[in-house]
């Protein structure tokens, strides 16, 4: 069925509960092969639960709807062939989920568990362990006399897949339990010949952008969000790639353990039984609480949900577990869920909403990043009617066109962004975004450089967008150096609209300056005075607060003393510009490209009209061409340079490096592994060097 079709399903409710029942568990089948077998979503989490709740209700209400596959009769999916198979000794159970988000949910779950014991009101309260939900994956790992054996993920629960080779890569995790721990105030606790400790292997969200960075600017594959990206690395098949992945990993409960009678640790509460993890080295989050009632889970659930967003990792809610072990025992189990522990979620991060436009903003640094105009939607807390697509290349990947079903994510601080598309192929033909070949906020040329993946404007100067920081650029002391002309003034004199470009900076006057807040007469004059001394400049420092992109300190220097005017740097051609030392062809073409809009040359004019002066200079001799007019071949492998290298080297020198020897080639450079190139040569009696031999031959005393 294509994807299209089972979308639309999920948005038809209406139809006869056989045709819908039957509807949603193609649907869910669908989503959990993606999600479990391909680690690759199209919908966000929330939505497969409402989808899976939908059918829970459904098969409730009608029994005989219930197949034996229905997805609610089993939990996770299906195995990858490529690892191989764990079963569980101890099935790694699912929690309840309370779905009611707000503090009635941890009221519920105590009335539960009150009932089910016997419990009156006058009895006192019980004791919980309030812990985080980490959205991550699920992982068991077994030691054996103190030693890690085996890493396995949950699978359905009852079989799992053996990563241990991808697990050991967790740095966080001990390969070997420390003998020597000692829980606050208890013995010495030795090691159990069998303990299998539960938790999971997550990865911090400040990792997971890095990451996801990296990938972007390489133009790779980027995560949907950490649980995914963690989740992939641990299903990695080559472990070397797991272990440049940076996963984390949080323990939370216990599976297999040999028994207090066979000599292992004999707990009585969870609490315990958590810090004893603790000591034998693994990581147990210091948010863990030790509750009483249902008041204690309320004040968790509400303190943790305050401090949600400044957590370093995912969260999607929280869990309650009866401290008591005994308590846990009475308890026991309804099908495969314990009824002594509940998941309390809290709003989800992701939803899905519909994109009904793009647009392209500026940024202070000139690049473009195009976004997302969406249909307000809530995640995260707040409502998002923008988030970012990052830049052409992820849309692509992305596949994402206007008018498309999207998931959008906001997770704490960061950005709100589109992760990805829902839906299959469109009703109709919605042609691709394209980048603007203007800047839509200057009018200047837009470019993008090779091998990078943004696009950028070019009016550096004149772009309002860029202003503030082409100022601050300009101002700072290893450029122009004036004094006093920082981040606040700047943002003061252009966001009231005082300056807009840089020559306004010269023509300030007293009365405008003093009349900004938090100004006094005196400090206006101090920076009229620092204006007026910064005009006597060099050179150098004039071309590096211009801004140019790839235009430090050391190429203005360059520049500047290779072509001693500025006139003659702004009329460069490329050629000229590469004969500068340093200067390749992605700086020359952005000094090319500045010089080209003829706002920057304007702003040029206007500073010098307002007396920013400098000393020019002459231009600096020509490097001496040594080879000019020599045709060169190179052959073989040499000692120390790379082919490109000795390329480069002798082009400087004024040389042709050819391919192929002929009676016309000067020299043939030969190294290791030289062929035919090397027997042509001496045929032809053409003189053969080694790298040595070219070395001096650039010094100009051969030839
Ligand atoms: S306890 C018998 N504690 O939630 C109880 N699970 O359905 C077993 N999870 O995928 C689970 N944080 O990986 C427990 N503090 C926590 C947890 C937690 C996250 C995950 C677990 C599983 C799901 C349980």
């Amino acid at each position: 069925m294509a994807t299209l079709d089972l979308f639309s399903a999920a948005l038809q409710p209406s139809e006869p509960p056989a045709a819908r029942a039957q509807a949603l568990r193609a649907l869910l089948h669908h989503h959990a092969h993606l999600y479990y077998t391909l680690d690759a979503p199209e919908i966000p989490d929330a939505e497969y639960d409402r989808l899976f709740h939908e059918l829970q209700a459904l098969e409730a209400a009608h029994p005989e709807l219930r197949a034996p596959d229905s997805p609610t009769q089993r939990v996770g999916g299906k195995l990858l062939e490529a690892f191989a198979s764990v079963r569980h000794r101890v099935p790694m159970l699912s929690i309840r989920t309370e779905t009611d988000t707000e503090a009635s949910g941890a009221r519920n779950f105590d009335a539960r568990v009150r009932r089910e014991l016997g419990l009156s009101e006058s009895e006192p309260p019980i004791d919980y362990v309030a812990e985080l939900k980490f959205d991550g994956l699920a992982m068991s790992l077994r030691y054996e006399h103190g030693v890690l054996v085996q890493a396995a993920t949950r699978g359905d629960g009852e079989v799992g897949e053996d990563v241990t080779q991808n697990v050991r890569t967790i740095g966080q995790i001990p390969l070997r339990l420390n003998p020597d721990a000692h829980p606050a105030g208890a013995k010495a606790l030795g090691v159990p010949s069998v303990l299998e400790v539960r938790g999971e292997v997550y990865m911090r969200r400040d990792e997971f952008e890095a990451m996801n960075e990296a990938q972007r600017e390489k133009g790779e594959k980027t995560f949907v969000n950490p649980r995914n990206a963690a989740a992939g690395a641990v299903r990695q098949l080559d472990p070397a790639i797991a272990a440049q992945r940076p996963l984390s990993f949080y323990a939370y409960g216990l599976g297999d353990l040999t028994p207090a009678e066979q000599g292992g640790p004999a707990f009585e509460s969870h609490y315990d039984m958590l810090q004893t993890l603790k000591a034998w080295g693994f990581p147990v989050t210091e948010l863990v609480a030790r509750v009483s009632g249902a008041d204690g889970l309320v004040a968790y659930h509400q303190r943790i949900g305050a401090s949600r967003d400044r957590l370093p990792f995912d969260i999607d809610g929280v869990v309650y577990k009866v401290d008591s072990l005994a308590l846990q025992r009475r308890l026991g189990f309804v099908t495969r869920e314990p009824r002594w522990a509940v998941a309390h979620k809290y709003p989800a991060q992701e939803q899905l909403t519909v994109m009904q436009g793009i647009d392209v903003q500026v940024g202070r640094t000139g690049k473009l990043t195009p976004v997302a105009r969406l249909a307000p939607v809530f995640v995260g807390g707040v409502t998002v009617t923008n988030a970012t697509l990052h830049n052409l290349f992820e849309m692509r990947r992305k596949r994402v066109r206007v008018g498309d079903t999207v998931i959008v994510r906001r997770a704490g601080d960061v950005i709100p962004e589109v992760v990805g598309v829902v839906g299959g192929p469109r009703a109709h033909y919605v042609p691709n975004f394209r980048m603007p070949r203007r800047c839509p906020v200057c009018g200047s040329t837009v470019v993008r450089e090779k091998g990078e993946v943004n696009h950028r404007c070019t009016g550096g100067l004149f772009c309002a967008a860029q202003r503030k920081e082409a100022i601050l650029h300009f101002a700072q002391r290893r450029a122009m150096d004036i004094e006093g002309l920082g981040e606040k003034l700047v943002d003061q004199l252009v966001e009231s609209h005082v300056i807009r470009t840089l020559p306004d900076l010269y023509k300030l006057g007293l009365t405008a300056l003093a009349s900004l807040e938090r100004m006094a007469e005196k400090s206006a004059q101090n920076v009229l005075d620092a204006l007026e001394k910064s005009k006597q400049t060099t050179l150098p420092r004039f071309l590096f607060g211009l801004g140019l992109r790839h235009v430090g300190e050391a190429t203005a220097k360059d520049l500047a003393r290779h072509f001693g005017r500025l006139d003659a740097i702004m009329d460069a051609s490329v050629e000229q510009l590469l004969e500068v030392n340093d200067v390749g062809p992605v700086v020359a073409q952005s000094i090319r490209t500045f010089f080209e809009q003829p706002h920057n040359r304007e702003v040029v004019e206007q500073l010098r009209a307002c007396g920013v002066r400098w000393e020019e200079g002459e231009p600096a001799a020509q490097a001496p061409k040594p080879l000019a007019g020599k045709t060169i071949v190179l052959t073989g492998t040499l000692p120390t340079l790379s082919r490109d290298e000795a390329k480069d080297l002798l082009e400087a020198a004024g040389a042709k490096v050819a391919g192929s020897v002929s009676k016309k080639t000067d020299y043939v450079v030969a190294g290791a592994e030289a062929g035919s190139k090397l027997d042509k040569a001496q045929a032809l009696g053409v003189p053969v060097l080694d790298e040595a031999g070219l070395m001096i031959l650039l010094q100009g005393e051969l030839s």
